[in-house]
């Protein structure tokens, strides 16, 4: 099975070179560039007949997911068969209804045009799983948890999982089961129209070590509340983790200073993307 490698995985490119024969796969070489005008030019330069395309879709979203349809065309010219497209973070993911009229599923579109090219669609976490049924193939959402468990399993010790709220409930319950540890999750009760209060669910946070586990940080708020809370009620350490790190502008800093330790996995470089799901990549 050849690995081909989009840039939005170049990130990925070391671990996947030094741990493909593992896995009896070879990385295939790809030419990359641009268009004096902008435009993106790839060249297949290899042979075969099944290919997995890693390329996650992170900002510039547009160029990566144009440049994964291209990617996709090339390897069917050049004669490959079977295409898996492993698209850790999955642009326009969470744009899955129409909430004015007008607009788009954006998620279907993408879903769609990816259909044209790739027979399987593996991705990471994605915001609402339902949407996978509009890729015409094979559709896969896998889950992160091995890899934040082990990541994890020292640092937390005989501690807990928590998740930010109660949507968010499977995600901290899949972490703490490969770990044989208690989980629970934090209710949300609004309380004014700008305040909602956040207490952790029937367990007893005092002098233990935290884990709080979510798919996404954004602006870090949902976080560092949950995190001031824990201190407040005495916790040990706290540990925050969230699958994609897509960090607005000064989120990193906000919430490292309001925990003992921030990481994200690598759908998304980041410099907190201490996790790697290249071995998960690696096994499809
Ligand atoms: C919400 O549905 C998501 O699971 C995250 O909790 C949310 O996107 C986090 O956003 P922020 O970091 O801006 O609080």
């Amino acid at each position: 099975m050849k690995v081909v490698l989009g840039s939005g995985a170049y990130h990925m490119a070391e671990e996947v070179k030094m741990k493909a024969s593992k896995y009896s796969k070879e990385v295939l070489d790809v030419e990359i560039k641009r268009f004096p005008d902008g435009e993106k030019y790839v060249r297949i330069l290899g042979e075969g007949k099944e290919a997995v395309v890693v390329q996650s879709t992170f900002n510039p979203q547009d160029e990566h997911l144009i440049e994964l349809l291209l990617l996709g065309d090339a390897l069917k010219e050049k004669g490959f068969e079977h295409l898996k497209a492993v698209v850790p973070y999955l642009a326009y993911s969470r744009q899955d209804r129409v909430t004015k009229e007008g607009e788009p599923i954006s998620v279907r579109a993408v879903m769609k045009a990816l259909g044209i090219y790739y027979d399987e669609l593996y991705v990471f976490d994605i915001h609402n799983p339902k949407t996978l049924e509009y890729f015409p193939g094979r559709a896969v959402n896998l889950s992160p948890a091995r890899a934040i468990a082990e990541y994890f399993r020292e640092k937390l010790g005989e501690g807990l999982v928590l998740a930010p709220d109660k949507g968010a409930l499977a995600r901290a319950k899949a972490v703490a089961e490969l770990l044989n540890l208690e989980f629970s999750y934090f209710e949300k009760k609004r309380i004014s129209p700008t305040e909602v209060q956040m207490t952790p669910v029937e367990v007893d946070v005092s002098g233990k070590n935290v884990l709080i586990v979510d798919d996404i940080i954004s602006t870090g708020g949902t976080m560092v509340k949950a995190a001031n809370i824990l201190r407040e009620m005495g916790a040990g350490k706290i540990f925050v983790v969230a699958t994609h790190g897509v960090f607005a502008e000064g989120a990193i800093e906000r919430v490292s200073k309001a925990v003992d330790e921030l990481a994200v996995t690598n759908t998304i470089p980041t410099p907190v993307s201490k996790i790697s799901l290249v071995e998960d990549i690696l096994r499809l």
